[in-house]
C-alpha cells in the first residue's frame, strides 16, 4: 500500500501468541516498559500492538467502539500518549466481519466510524482480522478500511490478517501494509515448518510498501527448541516477514532475549532493498536439508543452511542455486557466530548443521569483498 509506511516489515510485539484474551493497560504499559529497558527497542521493535479483546462486548448508544472498562479503565488514548511518550507506536486490532474472533464487535460496515476514532485516539496501526466475515470475499472487505484510514489524514499501518484466504498476495498490495497468507502458528516445529513453506510460495510478490505476512513470532514461548526458534527467526527474517515478538518480553528468557536481539539477523530483514529470501534448493529424506537464499543491497547474498531432518548433517549451497559464477569468489559471514567464515570460498561452500537448527549467512561476492571485510 503506497501510504508511505512498510519500507521494510514491521517491528514490534503484538499481545495475542502469548496473552491470547488476558490483556490489560498495565500489561501493555509494562510491555513497552520491558522493550525499551532490554534494548528491543532500539533494534526496531517499536510497535506495540494489542490484539482481540481490548473492547467491550458491545458499542455503545452512539455506536462507538468502546474499550473495556474493566481492563482498558483510562482508555487507549490515554495508553497511546503513554507509549509515544516512550518513543514507541502502538496498534490496534479489528475485525473485517460482524464480531471480532472472540465476539467484540466488528468494524464491518462501520469503517468509517472506526477509522475517526481509532485516528482520535492517535494510534499508528490496525490489524484486521476475518470472523464473522458474512461470506463476503476480503477483497470487497479490506479496502473499505483502506479507504477509511486514509479519509481520516493520520497515516495508518495496516496489517490484513484474512487468514491467506483467496490468494492475497495477488490482489492485498494494493489494499495494506501487509498480508497474512496462512491461518495462524502456534508454538510447535509442525506449524513453524508448515507456514514457512505455504509462506515462500508468494515471495515475488512481497516488497516495500507489503509484505507477506506468515504470522508473529513464537520465539520465547516455550513450545520449541533454542534450534528451532533460531531457524524460526532466521527464516522469517530471510522471508522479508514481520518481526512481531509474541512472548512475555516483562519476563523475556535469556535464549529468546540472544536470539530475537542478533542485529545481523535483523538486518537482512531490514535490508533496504526489501526482496523476500526463498528456498532455493532442498535433498534428503522428504527434502528435509534445505537451502534458503536472496539477494541483499550491495550485491551480497542472504543463505540459510536448514536442516529440518532429525539428525545432524552437512549441507551444501552449490553457486548454481544461488545464481553465482561458480569461479566467483565469496566471503562468508557467519551471522550466528559474528564472524567470517571463509574469505574466498569457490563454487559452493558447506557445513554440519545439527538437527532443526540453521545456519545463517551473508555471501560477499569478491569485488565487493575486500572493502566489506
Ligand atoms: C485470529 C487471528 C489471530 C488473532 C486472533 C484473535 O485467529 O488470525 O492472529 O488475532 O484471531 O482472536
Amino acid at each position: 500500500l503506497n501510504n508511505g509506511l512498510a519500507r521494510t516489515p514491521q517491528m514490534g510485539w503484538n499481545s495475542w501468541n502469548y496473552f491470547a484474551c488476558n490483556i490489560n493497560e498495565t500489561v501493555i504499559k509494562e510491555t513497552a516498559d520491558a522493550l525499551i529497558s532490554t534494548g528491543l527497542a532500539d533494534l526496531g521493535y517499536v510497535y506495540v500492538n494489542i490484539d482481540d479483546c481490548w473492547s467491550f462486548v458491545t458499542r455503545d448508544s452512539e455506536g462507538q467502539l468502546v474499550p473495556d472498562p474493566k481492563t482498558f479503565p483510562s482508555g487507549i488514548k490515554a495508553l497511546a500518549d503513554y507509549v509515544h511518550g516512550k518513543g514507541l507506536k502502538l496498534g490496534i486490532y479489528s475485525d473485517a466481519g460482524a464480531f471480532t474472533c472472540e465476539v467484540r464487535p466488528g468494524s464491518l460496515f462501520h469503517e468509517k466510524d472506526d477509522a475517526s476514532l481509532f485516528a482520535s485516539w492517535d494510534l499508528d496501526y490496525l490489524k484486521y482480522d476475518n470472523c464473522f466475515n458474512l461470506g463476503i470475499k476480503p477483497e470487497k472487505r479490506y479496502p473499505p478500511m483502506r479507504d477509511a484510514l486514509n479519509a481520516t489524514g493520520r497515516t495508518i499501518f495496516y496489517s490484513l490478517c484474512e487468514w491467506g484466504v483467496d490468494d492475497p498476495a495477488l490482489w492485498a498490495g494494493k489494499v495494506g501494509n501487509s498480508w497474512r497468507t496462512t491461518d495462524d502458528i502456534n508454538d510447535t516445529w509442525a506449524s513453524m515448518t508448515t507456514i514457512a513453506d505455504l509462506n515462500d510460495k508468494w515471495a515475488s510478490y512481497a516488497g516495500p510498501g507489503g509484505w507477506n505476512d506468515p504470522d508473529m513470532l513464537e520465539v520465547g514461548n516455550g513450545g520449541m527448541s533454542y534450534q528451532e526458534y533460531r531457524s524460526h527467526f532466521s527464516i522469517w527474517s530471510l522471508m522479508k516477514a514481520p518481526l512481531l515478538v509474541g512472548c512475555d518480553v516483562r519476563n523475556i528468557t535469556a535464549e529468546a532475549f540472544e536470539i530475537l536481539s542478533n542485529e545481523e539477523v535483523i538486518a537482512v530483514n531490514q535490508d533496504s532493498l526489501g526482496v523476500q529470501g526463498r528456498k532455493v534448493y532442498e535433498t534428503g529424506t522428504d527434502g528435509c536439508l534445505q537451502v534458503w537464499a536472496g539477494p541483499l543491497s550491495g550485491h551480497r547474498l542472504a543463505v540459510v543452511l536448514w536442516n529440518r531432518c532429525s539428525e545432524a548433517a552437512t549441507i551444501t549451497a552449490g553457486w548454481e542455486v544461488l545464481g553465482l559464477e561458480s569461479s566467483t569468489s565469496v566471503s562468508v559471514r557467519d551471522l550466528w557466530q559474528h564472524k567470517y567464515v571463509a574469505v574466498d570460498a569457490v563454487a559452493s561452500f558447506g557445513a554440519q548443521v545439527d538437527s532443526h537448527d540453521c545456519h545463517m549467512y551473508i555471501f560477499t561476492p569478491q569485488t565487493v569483498a575486500r572493502s566489506a571485510i
